[in-house]
């Protein structure tokens, strides 16, 4: 397994390290360091275009040779980054137009990273021959195992820019979409506040405007945008593999946060590589929740360096970040267990960020793995250290396996950017949220669970989560129903199916194209502020343990053949359905109209659970976070326990932690941050 750090030699070089003689002496005690942490591979150069070519073709990447040189040494290996996420300023000065524009039309200016327009031809131009340099000069050095494009594209809100070569190419897209104006005016709904064109060259860009855009125009232009960046990364990648066809190549992509497609980002890569800030205080199950959703973006084809099966965290915070307004220490053993909860995930990489606080620059007071001084004394090196040690007793035993899961919740970014670029019935709704509720009512019974987009192969999943697919194109919900024809169990809620793929609502009643499937038509939708709430009548198909609210959205609906399992308490649709279930084909769709509190979702799985025969992977204390990688007859079991205090476990069989090398009987008390990692024998016989 590959553990190791971000690292940037050409920060440790005199004045700010070394010697006027040996400016580069430095390097050779981080490499002392890195190998005593158990580090095996280095990301280095993914911001280092000024420095390989401090002018226009003046090439030098002799310094990064010495550096990967001595990691040869050491028997460290080498991620290399194409260093296209931050343009030198002499391209700026010489090329001001690859500069992006915003949506003011006012120009965004060079002297940080990100300052680039991807439409730009000029860009890409000199992005390829500074690639066809570095590959040429670097791509067969023994150290180097893999490539990563450019650097958290899309970061910094550089999605979409407003240059005329953006509105060129946004064009073409159109074009090349609808083919004919008379399709583009219908498709898109132009004939809404007469804003029909006769030209291609006449769709506007989304830019600021007195009001709203046309949504079906702002979908599509966010596709476009989308389509913009997967093209860039895809141009790179091609280069690279024609040039070195051996080496696997990556990028680093974030949770979702960013508004591209990252379903088609993940398919013109090898493997996925994540940027985590598990270090942060926030929520094990929203973190957990981050993790299967980017594991879950590449099912097939991964091509790892070293062939495992998952994807690489490129970049796990070392310590605090810098962002925050107050930015607090991490407390001992988080970073490592937020590291465990990654692997315990399908991770088969981890590299930190940062291997050391830089001296310069606006990252100084980040956390990295040794703090300024450098001198290894610190508390976050010897926490990186111990898990180093760790890994070389996990590696054999995590070889090839990864995490099985027989539920899904869909995810379509279309969907996504519709909720966050249009406006909505209820503004106080939100998606990610509302999936949240069930994703943390799955994680906490320890269910392990994908996300998908809703065109993927479902056949394999017990259970299917469709939490508010506002936006569902008519090709989706056939699929849906594909699926529950053939025993799928499909779980749909509100706000769905308002709209269709061109943002058009449907004239058949909603959810559009799925009246069908669950038996029933959603007639109107009822939208509650905040603090404002219905409640649920359970109709006995599940138990409740709390009464549960009908929140922010209530709709009603007209029963047209399915069972009516709860509905609303009171207003003038009080009596009317809220939740229903309907057979289909061989499998039943259940729709949900409303959002509630968590205990409503903790209620619903457990049903749901048994509806669908799906069992928790270990009954522990609530508060240990459980999961499993396995493969053939193999099952790894990891438990951390994210709270402050001592979780007590009994195991009444002798059972074997891999990290510990110990076995424990009878009672455990998993200390505060604790992590076990057991093998499958010896865990099916732990309960709380
Ligand atoms: C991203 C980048 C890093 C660094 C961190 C800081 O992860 O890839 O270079 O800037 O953000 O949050």
């Amino acid at each position: 397994m590959y553990f190791g750090v971000d690292y940037y030699p050409e920060h440790w070089v005199y004045p700010y390290a070394g010697t006027p003689e040996l400016p580069e002496s430095r390097w050779e005690r981080d490499v002392e360091l890195m190998v005593q942490a158990g580090v095996n591979v280095v990301r280095m150069g993914e911001f280092a275009w000024g420095l390989y070519e401090p002018e226009e073709g003046q090439h030098d990447f002799e310094w990064m040779r010495r550096a990967m040189d001595l990691f040869g040494k050491a028997g460290i290996k080498v991620v290399l980054g194409t260093p296209t996420a931050a343009p030198p300023i002499w391209l700026a000065k010489k090329h001001p137009e690859v500069l992006p524009i915003d949506e003011r039309g006012l120009k965004q200016h060079e002297g940080t990273r990100r300052a680039y327009c991807m439409n730009s031809d000029v860009y890409w131009d000199y992005s390829k021959r500074l690639i066809r340099a570095l590959a040429g000069a670097l791509g067969k050095h023994p150290q180097l195992i893999a490539w990563q494009v450019d650097n958290g594209l899309g970061g910094h809100d550089t999605e979409a820019s407003f240059n005329d070569e953006t509105r060129r190419d946004w064009h073409a897209w159109l074009k090349a979409k609808y083919e004919t104006i008379e399709r583009l005016n219908d498709m898109m709904g132009n004939r809404f506040w007469a804003q029909t064109v006769t030209e291609f060259e006449h769709v506007p860009m989304p830019m600021a405007a007195p009001t709203l855009h046309n949504p079906a125009l702002v979908v599509d232009w966010m596709r476009f945008c989308s389509d913009t960046i997967v093209a860039y990364a895809k141009m790179q990648a091609e280069l690279l593999r024609e040039i070195t066809p051996n080496i696997p190549v990556t990028q680093n992509l974030r949770a979702l946060t960013r508004n591209f497609d990252h379903f088609d980002m993940a398919e013109v890569l090898d493997f996925v590589s994540v940027d985590s800030n598990a270090a942060i205080k926030s929520k094990s199950s929203e973190l957990a929740c981050e993790i299967d959703m980017m594991r879950s973006l590449k099912k097939t084809g991964i091509k790892t360096p070293d062939g495992d099966c998952g994807f690489w965290v490129i970049e796990q915070k070392a310590g605090n970040v810098n962002w925050q307004e107050v930015n607090s220490l991490v407390r001992p053993g988080v970073v490592r267990l937020f590291t465990y909860q990654l692997i315990s995930r399908g991770a088969c990489g981890v590299l930190f960020f940062l291997w050391r606080q830089p001296r310069i620059g606006s990252e100084k007071f980040y956390g990295g793995v040794l703090s300024h001084d450098g001198r290894g004394e610190n508390r976050g090196f010897h926490e990186i250290r111990q898990m180093g040690q760790e890994i070389k007793r996990l590696d054999p035993v995590l070889r090839d396996t990864r995490v099985v899961a027989e539920t899904c919740i869909l995810f379509s970014h279309e969907n996504e950017w519709n909720f966050k670029f249009n406006k909505q019935p209820n503004k106080h709704f939100n998606q990610r949220e509302h999936v949240q509720l069930f994703y943390n009512a799955l994680h906490d019974r320890n269910i392990p669970v994908d996300f998908a987009r809703p065109t993927e192969d479902l056949s394999k999943y017990k259970l299917v989560i469709a939490p508010s697919l506002h936006l569902l194109a008519g090709g989706e919900a056939d699929l849906l129903k594909l699926y529950v024809q053939n025993g799928g169990i499909l779980v749909g809620t509100c706000n769905t199916g308002l709209v269709d793929e061109h943002h058009i609502a449907p004239d058949s009643g909603y959810p559009h194209d799925m009246t069908d499937l669950f038996g029933m038509e959603v007639l109107e939708f009822d939208p509650l502020p905040p603090g404002e709430e219905n409640h649920l009548t359970i109709k006995g198909a599940f138990a409740a343990t709390h009464l549960h609210p009908a929140r922010l959205w209530c709709d009603i609906i007209e029963p047209k053949g399915c069972q009516v399992l709860a509905t609303y308490a009171k207003d003038f649709y009080g009596g009317r359905p809220a939740i229903t279930m309907h057979e289909y084909g061989q499998g039943k769709a259940i729709y949900v109209g409303t959002t509630s509190h968590q205990f409503f979702y903790y209620d619903m799985i457990v049903w749901l659970r048994q509806l669908c025969g799906l069992y928790p992977l270990l009954k522990v204390p609530d508060t240990v976070e459980v999961s499993m990688r396995q493969k053939e007859n193999t099952k790894i079991y990891f438990l951390l326990n994210h709270q402050n205090s001592p979780v007590r476990i009994s195991f009444f069989k002798p059972m074997h932690d891999f990290l510990s090398g110990k076995t424990f009987t009878g009672n455990y008390d998993l200390p505060p941050h604790g992590v076990l990692v057991l093998d499958e024998q010896s865990a099916s016989h732990a309960s709380p």
